[in-house]
């Protein structure tokens, strides 16, 4: 008998799987072609995984109640899996969806599920395919005795942080676990384009060669702006085209695609009203980097600013305070909307949690987020992580280097939305006083929506115009 099941053996599947045996668990697999679970047995023998060849024999291979774990693509074909293994399946069983599924889409399958007693978990998982078999990071949530049944399993599999934790927590109930990846991803997208845009600053207006830049990069990333990302990027920009011997980067085709998961976060957090400008410009950004077709086109018809002599070093320093500052504030946002939808959904984690667990295994893993947990572990409150002490002193110090970093993109025509979103918003943020006011005279001007008044409450309508009739 086993401990668990994994259904569906594309890469995560099976790695996942090997991770599960490895660490002593017996895991049946279950894939819907059958060539696909003989070819990864016979690569991969292990005592400890056992190969099934039917969901019937593979409900039949575990112990109850079942533990069974989803890896199958995030929409109709979770669906069709689960109306497959349903009947197969008795109360107490435990279904968990590894995917990305949409957090309402997990609701309503446990909504669904519960009234055949069967418990489903919605588990992000991070860290891609090599996370997946040395120890990703985890975040489930559903039902907590469902949580409880499978823990073990989790905690043994997921990686570990420096301080030996397990990057793997119980998010709370509902789509908890899916609504956190899909802020992890938000979170992703923004740092991505953040890096992006200063590879592309002191590139073009640097006149950096990318070996150079692998060497800023590798640099960076042993400091200040340790993280998955930065360091992959200095990997990427090592690597030659075996053909040409050109930098591969230079030969990949620049239209970025996407799976959802950042644009969700971005329409979820407009459902939930809280600004997440700098990972909704990193969306945006992919969008524009699709239309590559009409880019070519315009950039014979539009004029950019004119050719300035490449800068020198200093402008390696101001890429990197603005990176780090980029990063800060990507995190920002996607905690403050993991913070509101504890109030919008009842959703309970602690937000030190979320930041420990994604400490290491994930994408968006990165020095940085130990500073981010330990400010909410001594203040649970906080409001936004700008406001950590010890993050607000590193954005004080570094904001000059920001600014002109902007400034430079901004006078030499290389569009940097995320980096100008992520100011704006640390602008906006730190305003005592907005322009709010002069929006809200209009709304009431045009359409008598009333407004309220700094030197008494109340809400008031003026006739702005008393001169003209309508
Ligand atoms: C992870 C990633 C992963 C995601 C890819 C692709 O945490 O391991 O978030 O789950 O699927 O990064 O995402 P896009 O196709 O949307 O870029």
């Amino acid at each position: 008998m086993a401990s668990i099941g994994v259904i569906g053996l594309g890469v995560m599947g099976q790695n996942l799987a090997r991770n599960i045996a490895r660490r002593g668990f017996r895991v049946a697999v279950y894939n819907r072609t059958r060539e696909k679970t003989e070819t990864f047995v016979q690569q991969h023998p292990d005592p400890n995984i056992l190969a099934t060849y039917a969901l019937e024999e593979l409900t039949a291979h575990l112990e109850r109640p079942r533990r069974l774990l989803l890896m199958v693509k995030a929409g109709a074909a979770v669906d069709a899996l689960i109306a497959q293994v349903r009947p197969l399946l008795e109360p107490g069983d435990v279904l968990i969806d590894g995917g990305n599924s949409h957090f309402t889409d997990t609701e309503r399958r446990q909504r669904e599920l519960a009234s055949d007693g069967i418990l489903m978990l919605g588990m992000g998982i991070s860290g891609g395919e090599e996370g997946a078999l040395r120890g990703p990071s985890l975040m489930p949530g559903g039902p907590k005795e469902a949580y409880e049944m499978v823990a073990p399993v989790l905690e043994a599999i997921a990686a570990r942080a420096h301080d030996g934790r397990p990057c793997v927590a119980y998010l709370g109930p509902g789509g908890a676990g899916h609504y956190v990846k899909m802020v992890h991803n938000g979170i992703e997208y923004a740092l991505m384009q953040g890096i992006a845009e200063a590879y592309d600053l002191l590139r073009q207006v640097g006149g950096l060669d990318v070996d150079h830049l692998a060497a800023i990069f590798e640099e960076w990333n042993r400091a200040e702006l340790a993280s998955f990302l930065v360091e992959i990027t200095a990997h990427i920009l090592r690597v030659q085209d075996p053909q040409t011997g050109r930098p591969l980067v230079d030969l990949v085709l620049d239209r970025a695609h996407q799976k959802g998961t950042g644009k969700w976060t971005s329409q979820n957090a407009l459902d939930v009203g809280v600004p997440v400008p700098t990972i909704t410009s990193a969306v945006e950004a992919r969008y524009l980097s699709a239309l590559k077709e009409e880019r070519v086109r315009a950039s014979a018809a539009l004029p950019g600013p004119a050719p300035e002599p490449p800068g020198g070093l200093h402008m390696i320093d101001q890429a990197r305070a603005a990176l780090f500052a980029n990063m800060v504030v990507a995190y920002a946002q996607g905690m403050a909307l993991l913070r509101r939808a504890t109030a919008e959904y009842g959703y309970t984690y602690r937000l030190a949690d979320v930041a420990a667990i994604w400490r290491a295994g994930c994408i968006i893993r990165a020095a940085l987020l130990e500073d981010i947990r330990q400010a909410f572990d001594q203040a649970p409150e906080l409001p936004n992580v700008l406001l950590a002490p010890v993050l607000r002193h590193a954005l004080a110090e570094r904001q000059q280097g920001w600014r002109a970093t902007l400034i430079a993109g901004v006078h030499h025509g290389v569009p940097m939305p995320a980096t100008a979103a992520a100011l704006a918003y640390y602008d906006g943020y730190r305003s005592a006083r907005l322009p709010a006011n002069l929006i809200q005279a209009q709304r009431d001007y045009f359409g008598a929506h009333t407004y309220e008044r700094v030197d008494r409450p109340g809400t008031f309508h003026t006739t702005w115009r008393p001169d003209v009739t309508m």
